[in-house]
């Protein structure tokens, strides 16, 4: 059974998995509105990986005798700047998610809770590749700059990438 304090803690972090499905929903939507069909892709992909960390929290507190909260979400932006305003947008939002996990990994201490300490290392594995994979979609939207062929083959290369890193030329060669 989790205790009341760790139900809090992971009923907040369904709150913050909904956004950021939302969000890369949003970002998906704009990205194929401005032809960036390729990375359009990759966000649709990946806001639906976003749902599943929300159900995954879900199942979980029920099946642990607590009670999972579906919550409203807050409307996500509906413009973007540019590609990278979009994915630093996206970067400085994994890092607050990471900042949440680990606040549920202290919770987990604090209440002695080991299963749920277990269960949330999933998450706290799945941050270290999403926050890699951000950095390296933005390292490589820098490099291309916005040279038309570059975006071209960033795009296109985003639609393939189904998680783990993205290839990032070496910028001296
Ligand atoms: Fe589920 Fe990208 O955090």
């Amino acid at each position: 059974m989790v205790s009341k304090k760790v139900e809090a803690a992971l009923n907040k972090q369904i709150v913050l998995e909904g956004e950021s499905s939302q969000f890369y929903l949003s970002m998906a939507s704009w990205a194929e509105n401005q032809g960036y069909v390729g990375t359009a892709e990759f966000l649709y992909r990946h806001a639906d990986e976003e749902r599943q960390h929300m159900l995954k929290l879900v199942r979980y507190i029920n099946e642990r005798g607590g009670i999972a909260k579906i919550p409203s979400i807050a409307e996500p932006p509906v413009e973007f700047e540019s590609l990278t305003t979009a994915f630093e947008n996206l970067l400085k939002h994994e890092l607050k998610v990471t900042a949440e996990i680990n606040n549920i990994v202290h919770t987990c201490l604090e209440e002695k809770d080991y299963t749920t300490h277990n269960f949330i290392q999933w998450y706290v594995s799945e941050q270290i590749e999403e926050e890699a994979t951000a950095r390296g979609i933005l390292d490589r939207i820098k490099l291309t700059g916005s040279e038309k062929g570059g975006l071209y083959l960033f795009d296109r290369d985003l639609e393939n990438l189904t998680g783990g890193s993205i290839s990032v030329p070496d910028a001296g060669k």
